[in-house]
């Protein structure tokens, strides 16, 4: 079921992309170029999927939310173009291509992030079927998880964690606002969107906490054990960068436990719900065994 019920989603994100893309061509042609070239270069759609999910999951019709999905891709995208810069990890390959410096130069490829992510509010703020208020609240989401107090925190904390041994609460920190802040951004904004009462955004929340942190310490784990075929990113990064990660502050057997343990915790946050959310369980089970 998982497969397929992605596969689906996925296509429908690809095609909303695209879409969106074309409605808001930018001033420039090479920096539309840019934006197209990393947003439309692959990649899981995890954070789409899962903001579909969410709703799913409160007994709504995700797809109805994709563009909203669609949104959350470009400010995760955004944040892999400005990770892959020399100035922070310095990475050549992304989602199976070269990085978007690598193809347009350093100043194109900054651009290029800052398009996609204010392109992103646009994108949300122009949807005229959904309701008002919420989406006042998704935007707000949405902001609070990429600015300073999520991803971007998050990120300033990695690059000052280089060559350090950091605690493990700053590790913690670290994985769950870099990585974490978006992933509970879009199952919250799915949530919201699709009616969830205070009960059920709560569990929702805790869920995707788990999954955040459990989604980078694998992601830890593929950089020392993945394969770069499957990953379409290069494996050693963390390791040229003297990164401070789950695997060097723990072990690769420790941090295996963790993912584990993160996982199970990932799904009793479920136990109240019933098989509307078994695409959640699954895709935090995935977790497990993912190797791209
Ligand atoms: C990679 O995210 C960056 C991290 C937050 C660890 P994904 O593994 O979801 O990357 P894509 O979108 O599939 O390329
Ligand atoms: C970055 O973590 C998370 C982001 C906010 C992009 P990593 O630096 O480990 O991500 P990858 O391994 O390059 O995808
Ligand atoms: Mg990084
Ligand atoms: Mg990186
Ligand atoms: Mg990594």
């Amino acid at each position: 079921m998982l497969k397929e019920i992605w596969q689906r989603r996925l296509q429908l994100v690809e095609k909303t992309l695209l879409e969106e893309l074309r409605e808001d061509s930018a001033l420039n042609a090479k920096l539309s170029d840019a934006m197209k070239y990393s947003l439309m270069a692959g990649g899981k759609r995890l954070r789409p999927v899962l903001l579909m999910a969410a709703a799913d999951a409160v007994k709504s019709d995700g797809d109805k939310f994709v563009t909203t999905g669609a949104a959350i891709e470009m400010i995760h995208t955004y944040s892999l173009i400005h990770d892959d810069l020399p100035a922070m990890d310095n990475d050549d390959y992304r989602r199976g291509k070269l990085t978007n410096h690598k193809v347009y130069g350093d100043g194109l490829a900054i651009l290029a992030g800052d398009g996609l992510l204010t392109l992103a509010f646009e994108v949300m703020l122009r949807q005229k079927d959904v309701d008002a208020d919420k989406l006042v609240r998704v935007v707000r989401e949405m902001s609070d998880a990429a600015g300073p107090n999520g991803m971007v925190g998050g990120q300033a904390i990695d690059l000052m964690s280089e060559g350090k041994l950091v605690s493990r609460e700053v590790l913690r920190e670290m994985h769950m606002a870099k990585t974490g802040a978006l992933f509970k951004a879009a199952i919250r904004s799915g949530a919201i969107l699709g009616g969830a009462n205070e009960n059920q955004l709560e569990a929702l929340t805790l869920y995707a906490e788990k999954f955040g942190l459990a989604f980078q310490i694998t992601d830890d784990i593929l950089d020392v054990e993945g394969d770069e075929k499957a990953l379409g990113k290069p494996v050693g990064s963390d390791e040229k960068n003297q990164k401070s990660t789950y695997v060097t502050l723990l072990s690769l057997e420790e941090a295996k436990k963790l993912a584990i343990q993160t996982v199970d915790e990932a799904l009793c946050a479920l136990d109240d719900f019933g098989d509307e959310a078994e695409f959640l369980r699954e895709l935090a089970t995935y977790l497990l065994a993912r190797n791209s």
